[in-house]
């Protein structure tokens, strides 16, 4: 088996030895021909399903695909047009009137939200701290089918996912694993018996910030069946320009994770000791609750390019520390070359309750850091010129 970064370049396969192709081609082709003119048999893709329309099946997106497959050591993966995309389909394909669907408090906010609208399907949504021992007990209230993030949004948690995914087979849970912080540089859940591992491929994956997208990776065949014929009935699959771009952006995924982890790291240091911060919530710090389950759990001893902190003062503060950054800029979304920071009040806890937030520790002062690819030294120079401004 051959190791993760070179799986990342060459994992596709892909060969077209009779024209010398090197690269995976765009296959911008909504149609392919059947190999007779009897309608009735289609050609077949790799995976021994029909290859005659690209809603079902794509060259381009199928490389990408093998790919992500190898990284999570699954069996086979599909790819999406979001990463909710992929998350809507893994929440149909499994529930129904009555099932109760297990969703941590702390979790990304669509995932949270699609799961409540559920309840006019007749569908329960059951909410649990992300802390492990609550979730483990939330498991054992009638459950039909639970999601995790292996690394919480906003508060940077890290849940015991081996613990959850260790019950959940117990309990014949079936466990998607959204591991888009993690990365499968971190962790690959399908190794400890996850149902389903998801990425939004619009984060780390891609790593651009120029692409949406979505995957799952499946440990079985009949999985990989269920998923494709969700997938076909959803319309949901990724557009091959999309797919091309994230076979571009992997193949640098370990150069980019490991560079974003070590400066993230630096960052954290450096706000722990900065008079205008009183928190700072990252997982690679010794002070962190979190960093026994990190290097439990993580293959590296990396812990992701995003961190949290809070500001001295309040939301004032801590909105002109938002405002008095140049290089890094305040959008949401993480995981790509360019640093992003964001107001978690306005974006992953803008649905909660104040009570909710104080539950999870979330407070006016509250600021996310995603690291890109900056010289570290220029993101330090650009976080001390923003504080000092309060
Ligand atoms: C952890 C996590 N999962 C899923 C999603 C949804 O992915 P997408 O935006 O690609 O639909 C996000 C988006 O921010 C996320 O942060």
């Amino acid at each position: 088996m051959r190791r993760q970064s070179t799986e990342a370049i060459h994992g596709h396969g892909y060969q077209d030895r009779e024209r010398g192709v090197f690269k995976v081609p765009i296959y911008q082709t909504a149609i392919y021909e059947y190999p007779d003119a009897v309608m009735g048999e289609p050609r077949r893709s790799d995976r021994g399903l029909d290859l005659k329309y690209s809603r079902e099946e794509n060259y381009t997106v199928r490389a990408l695909e093998k790919i992500l497959a190898r990284l999570e050591k699954g069996f086979d993966c599909l790819a999406f047009g979001s990463g909710m995309a992929a998350i809507a389909a893994a929440y149909i394909s499994r529930l129904s009137a009555g099932s109760r669907l297990l969703v941590p408090l702390e979790c990304y906010g669509t995932t949270q939200e699609l799961a409540q609208n559920l309840s006019k399907f007749g569908v329960e949504c059951v909410l649990a701290r992300s802390d492990t021992g609550e979730f483990l007990e939330r498991l054992e209230d009638g459950i039909s089918l639970a999601i995790v993030e292996t690394i919480t949004n906003p508060m940077i948690r890290v849940v015991d996912v081996k613990e959850i995914a260790k019950r959940c087979k117990e309990l014949g849970i079936p466990l998607i694993v959204d591991n888009t912080f993690s990365t499968p540089i971190l962790y690959n859940p399908l190794e400890d018996a996850a149902w389903i591992t998801i990425h939004s491929l619009t984060k780390y994956i891609a790593g651009h910030n120029d692409v949406v997208g979505g995957a799952i990776i499946v440990g079985s065949e009949e999985d990989a069946k269920t998923f494709w014929n969700w997938r076909r009935k959803l319309g949901s699959i990724m557009a091959p320009f999309d797919a091309f771009l994230t076979i571009r952006g992997v193949a640098t995924l370990e150069a980019r994770f490991e560079k974003q982890s070590s400066s993230a790291m630096e960052i954290a240091e450096f706000l722990e000791d900065h008079p205008k911060i009183t928190e700072v919530y990252y997982p690679g710090l010794s002070s962190s609750p979190y960093k026994s389950v990190a290097d439990k759990l993580f293959k590296r001893r990396l812990y992701g390019g995003v961190l949290s902190f809070k500001v001295r003062g309040g939301q004032k503060e801590t909105i002109e520390v938002l405002r008095g950054t140049e290089l890094i800029k305040p959008t949401p979304s993480l995981g790509g070359v360019e640093s992003l920071l964001t107001y978690p009040i306005w974006t992953a806890a803008k649905n909660m309750s104040r009570e909710q937030m104080e539950v999870l520790g979330i407070s006016d002062n509250l600021l996310r850091l995603s690291v890109g690819l900056e010289d570290v030294e220029d993101l330090k120079e650009d976080l001390d010129r923003a504080l000092s401004r309060v």
